[in-house]
């Protein structure tokens, strides 16, 4: 047995070695030993730590594999608000914002930074004396949420500095956490193999790992960080922001090493050219550049607009574009029967993924741009856009270049496809049709829906070609053995499964309605119905009058309804599920009577004891209801620090308003107060 003295001593050794080794292999990217040989020291110190648990630190490399999960997140109040810049567009803009500094300081020339502006997620993270103690996302600038867990998963943040940032008393330093091109790629395909939805770009999928409750899940994300600003620090003066940057990467961060010091403007713009060709190979998104006055001092003296520093700007990108080939044109049909043409490309890279398909919207548009199967095109991603063809290019246009007509019968079903007067889209007719089938159990499963938790895509596509299912009330006859026989399906994801389809059968009536896929009912309208009618019953006989007296119902939803209702199939649909045991009215949901009742109240500003989307499912929860503008109609705004033209709005119409705490104080402890 080793003594307590001694293994304190050895765990303080491998601390220091993993933390070097750690800063060699995810900061400087040049590992000095095998992965088999760290896996050996971290074992050995989490062996330690547990035989003795009073030597355990938050610190300790052994705690990035993430703590217990939060029930949520608490709100951080920066010490400095989180501002964000001023975009430029062009060379023109950027020129302006060089005149406004060099005569603001009364100088010719001003040396900047040029550091790339990463597409990620910003963050400020707090140390004392060298340990990392406080980690925040930037919220609304001035609240934001604390992320400290998830943060100390992240392998290129430091959790002990070096010197000589160690030795600052307080530090605060800002920087973007972010996914590399590659990890977001894998991650989207582990998520396409499991059904799960996927992530748009990676900076959202950025976000969605960091703001996760368990950090454990954040830990296995790669995510990475770079640090590109000391926003606070004691005991150290730093007089450029290529000094900064210096001392950053000395103490243990990050720091993109691709942060170039200009001498000029001209010579920024001319990096900027040198960037645009060098940005599609780079390991991580760029959405722009960030141009920084180099002296901080002089960055000081031009002080801030409202929003954003005068001594910095960011100049963005265009959509990045890139050039690729039509090898045909399919048509996709949704779950609303919409016939969508679809080009298949040949799979090119474009701003952060492969693309192998752009829809093609509807006929007028292929016709508008001309564009035939076989035909060499310019496509455009814009960050988070679905990819689209910007044109063709004309010039090498082969011979066999093939014009795309609508087909006349439904690839999947065979039924019609109609093109309705005075609309775009072609849609199928046919009632069973298989596409629509598959897309309205998706769309029926889904989150907003009726949760259906392992029912994505993939198993629905299982479950069909089973023979399964022929429409969404089926699911609830199924049984966990039928479940069990599918492929990559043991039996205790076979019963959990059947378990969530079971338990999705009491969710609240506004849940089943927009689970139906009435065309046009969203998730509001649902809730808006639900509380109007009460029941199904209530709905389905509605007439129009009725349905218009709602709130928020005009005369397209109102006839979608009615014309909803009017198809037998869907009426036995819903008698089919009722049968199951499906719940079909709202009365379990929305006490009645309940404080806000009928109160229309709407949130501005910052809040701090609540998330929003909590804070509105309170209201609702109340008997009220949650808008986001301020009309006459409003009963009461609830406004929080940094609440602006909502506030102002409501004053002029004299409407009630009360802080966070005064709405907490009324309605949430004293529940049963009636305004
Ligand atoms: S400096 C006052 N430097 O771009 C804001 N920002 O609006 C100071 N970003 O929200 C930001 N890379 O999230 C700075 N090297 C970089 C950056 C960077 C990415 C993000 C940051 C900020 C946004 C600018």
């Amino acid at each position: 047995m080793i003594s307590k003295t001694e293994a304190s001593r050895r765990v303080e050794e491998l601390r220091e070695l993993i933390r070097r080794h750690d800063y060699l292999y995810y900061v400087l990217d040049s590992p000095e030993i095998t992965d088999l040989e760290y896996d050996a020291l971290m074992r050995e110190l989490a062996a330690l730590e547990r035989e003795f648990p009073e030597l355990a630190s938050p610190d300790s490399p052994t705690m990035r594999v993430g703590g217990e999960p939060l029930a949520a997140f608490s709100k951080v109040r920066h010490s400095l608000p989180m501002l964000s810049l001023t975009n430029a567009f062009d060379a023109e803009e950027l020129l302006g914002f060089d005149r406004r500094v060099r005569s603001a300081l009364g100088r010719e020339r001003v040396a900047y930074m040029v550091e790339p502006k990463i597409d990620g997620l910003s963050v400020a993270m707090t140390y004392e004396s060298g340990v990392f103690r406080l980690g925040a996302t930037r919220g609304d600038g001035e609240v934001g949420e604390d992320v400290t867990q998830n943060l100390r998963t992240v392998r290129s943040v430091p959790l002990v500095l070096s010197e000589p940032l160690s030795l600052a008393p307080v530090l605060e330093v800002r920087g973007e956490v972010y996914l590399g091109k590659r990890e977001f790629q894998q991650l989207n395909e582990e998520r396409r193999a499991s059904g799960e939805p996927l992530f748009a770009n990676p900076r959202n999928a950025a976000a969605g790992s960091l703001r996760q409750l368990d950090p454990r899940v954040t830990a296995r994300r790669p995510l990475d960080c770079f640090v590109y600003e000391i926003r606070r620090v004691e005991g150290l003066s730093v007089g450029t922001q290529a000094e900064a940057l210096e001392i950053l990467a000395r103490s243990g961060f990050r720091v993109c090493r691709e942060a170039r010091l200009c001498q000029s403007i001209d010579e920024v713009l001319w990096l900027i050219k040198e960037w645009e060709k060098r940005r599609p190979s780079l390991d991580y998104d760029i959405d722009g550049l960030v141009i920084k006055v180099n002296d901080l001092p002089d960055q000081a003296k031009l002080g801030f607009t409202s929003k954003s520093p005068r001594g910095a700007v960011a100049f963005k990108f265009g959509a990045e574009e890139a050039v690729t080939r039509v090898v045909d044109i399919i048509v996709q049909v949704g779950r609303t029967g919409a016939v969508t043409p679809t080009a298949i490309l040949e799979p090119v890279f474009v701003a952060g993924s492969t693309v192998s398909r752009a829809t093609l919207h509807n006929e007028d548009i292929i016709r508008a741009k001309d564009i035939r199967v076989g035909d060499s095109v310019v496509i455009r991603k814009a960050g988070d856009v679905i990819p689209e063809i910007v044109r063709v290019l004309p010039e090498r246009r082969p011979q066999s270049a093939r014009e795309f007509r609508m087909p006349k019968k439904c690839p999947e079903c065979g039924a019609d496809v109609v093109r309705l007067p005075g609309e775009a889209v072609y849609r199928c007719q046919g009632i069973s049709c298989p596409a629509q089938l598959r897309e309205s159990i998706i769309h029926f499963a889904s989150r907003g829906a009726m949760d259906i938790d392992g029912l994505g895509p993939s198993r629905v596509d299982q479950l069909l070609a089973a023979g399964l299912v022929g429409d969404v009330a089926d699911l609830y006859g199924l049984t966990a053995g039928q479940v069990a026989a599918l492929e990559r399906m043991g039996d205790r994801s076979a019963q959990k499964l059947v378990a969530a389809i079971q338990a999705s059968k009491s969710r609240p009536l506004s849940r089943l309605i927009y689970a139906l896929g009435i065309r046009h009912v969203g998730e509001r309208t649902a809730q808006d119905l639900a509380r109007a009618f009460g029941t199904m019953d209530a709905l389905a006989q509605a007439d129009r009058d009725r349905l218009l007296s709602v709130p928020e119902v005009g005369p397209v939803v109102a006839d979608s309804i009615l014309s909803f209702f009017k198809q037998e199939q869907n009426v036995m649909l819903i008698n089919k599920l009722r049968n199951y045991g499906v719940g079909m009215s709202q009365e379990e949901e929305l006490p009645a009577g309940g404080p806000l009742e009928g109160k229309v109240v709407v949130f501005t500003g910052a809040l701090e004891r609540m998330g929003r989307k909590q804070a509105e499912e309170l209201v609702v929860s109340m008997g009220g209801k949650a808008s986001s503008s301020v009309s006459s109609r409003t009963d009461l705004v609830v406004a929080g620090p940094g609440a602006g033209s909502k506030l102002a709005r409501a004053r002029e119409l004299g409407i009630p308003i009360m802080s966070e705490q005064e709405f907490f104080d009324t309605y949430v402890k004293n529940p049963n107060t009636v305004q």
